[in-house]
């Protein structure tokens, strides 16, 4: 296993381009199980869950090769309906295999995808979005085991009590498509990796209304055929470099980036006191003048990312004044804050919330990656904090950042990875 270290202290400075987003290349490479065609898809990012998913969907019968962020996916004839716990259970985003295989087989065996260490992950939305659908499914040693005679359109509600679920929404919008007749998932999720997904099910031949708004409909067809597609950007990635910049108080310019996907984070971060200018595909961020403190709420999209509050708090800890995070979405997503503290910083976790006392400056020190968004917040407090950080088990860093050292470094950052 590998370890990053960085001296901080350098502020980050200069342009560098974002990547493809993972939350969007894992569903995409999921739904070309629903047809037999092939699939281009282009600017998917070489991160470790991509790999995983590649090898899910070759398990399944997929061809799949991935060069310089192409992915080809064509069919071997040979078809497969289990997939195996062994790789579902290194990540989560693998359960979304369920949908696909149902609508394009009408039988599926998927492991079911277990806890982690940001929640319990539980698939009940996705469960009842299929069953709404005529599936039949039953839980057999750890296994979801579907099938259906015939998937039946309907009209499903899917919040749950953390309100819409991605994943859920993927998973049944990717069975609904080839139903008999209409569906309509309400309280689908918005995110703009649910609206990709659903551009690339449209270019396959689906018909779909609604994606990126709570009320999606679609129209069942009979089947679909194969199609090339470019991923959208990462906005977690585009989020998290935008907080480099200011806990270094630099001055990045974010190529291939879209800030309309990320309203609410940089709504907050002007709050801090960030100057951020944007066009239609790039975004500058620098310190107007010292950042403030500010609360914070996550909330599904277009609130606040879950998936922004690691990176969030790093800023904040070194903020004058006192911050509070609520995370509303995964209320256990809080590995990050022993290790912050081990850095100097004064976070309290109270349940959901954690009371951030703004320090001075956080100091270098060993810490450990936990998940891949604490991966990412101990990166930032690396690059602002007094002296040298060692990051262990960065593996965890690989499963959603592409070329991070590279990137960093080009800003400046003195950073580089060593065997453990
Ligand atoms: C997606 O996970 C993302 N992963 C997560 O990003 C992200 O944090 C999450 O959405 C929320 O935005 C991918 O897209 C691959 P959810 P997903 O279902 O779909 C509860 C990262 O760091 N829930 O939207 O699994 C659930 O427990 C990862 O890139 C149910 O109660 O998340 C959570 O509290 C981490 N029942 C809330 O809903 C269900 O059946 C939202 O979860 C499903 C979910």
């Amino acid at each position: 296993m590998d370890k990053l270290i960085i001296e901080g202290g350098k502020r980050l400075l200069g342009e560098v381009t974002v990547s493809g987003a993972k939350n969007a290349v894992l569903p995409i490479l999921a739904a070309t199980l629903l047809t037999d065609d092939a699939c281009i898809i282009k600017g998917a990012p070489a991160l470790r869950d991509t790999n995983t998913m590649l090898k899910i969907i070759r398990s399944l019968g997929k061809s799949a090769d991935f060069d310089k962020g192409v992915v080809n996916v064509s069919s071997t004839g040979k078809k497969n309906f289990v997939a195996d716990y062994k790789l579902v259970s290194t990540m989560r985003a693998s359960f979304c295999v369920l949908g696909p295989l149902i609508g394009m087989h009408k039988k599926a065996k998927v492991s079911l995808p277990g806890g982690c260490i940001i929640g319990a992950r539980p698939v009940d939305l996705h469960l009842k979005g299929l069953r709404a659908l005529n599936v039949q499914t039953t839980i057999d040693s750890g296994y979801v085991v579907a099938k259906a005679d015939k998937l039946q359109g309907s009209h499903i509600y899917l919040g749950g009590v953390y309100g819409s679920s991605v994943l859920a929404t993927d998973n049944v919008m990717m069975a609904a498509v080839l139903a008999q007749g209409k569906s309509v998932i309400e309280c689908a999720a918005c995110e703009p990796e649910v609206v990709d997904l659903a551009e690339f099910l449209i270019k396959m031949g689906a018909k779909i209304k609604g994606h990126g708004t709570p009320i999606i409909e679609v129209e069942g067809v009979r089947r679909l055929h194969g199609a090339t597609h470019t991923i959208i950007p990462d906005r977690i990635e585009t989020g998290t470099l935008m907080i480099a910049a200011l806990i270094t108080g630099g001055d990045i310019i974010l190529k291939n980036a879209r800030p309309q996907h990320l309203g609410a984070l940089i709504d907050k971060l002007q709050e801090a006191g960030a100057n951020i200018t944007k066009s239609d595909n790039s975004i500058r961020v620098r310190v107007k003048d010292r950042i403030k403190a500010i609360n914070v709420t996550t909330l599904p999209y277009p609130g606040f990312p879950t998936d922004m509050q690691a990176q969030v708090m790093a800023l904040m800890s070194i903020t004058p004044g006192i911050s509070v995070v609520a995370e509303k979405i995964y209320p256990d997503r809080f590995m990050h804050v022993g290790e912050l503290n081990r850095m100097g910083a004064h976070i309290q976790k109270e349940g959901p919330y954690a009371i951030i006392e703004g320090v001075e400056s956080l100091s270098g020190a060993p810490v450990m990656a936990s998940d891949l968004r604490a991966s990412a917040c101990l990166v930032l407090a690396g690059l602002a904090a007094k002296g040298k950080t060692l990051i262990s088990r960065i593996y965890h860093l690989e499963r959603g950042y592409e070329n991070t050292e590279e990137k960093l470094e080009k800003l400046g950052a003195t950073i580089r990875r060593e065997k453990e």
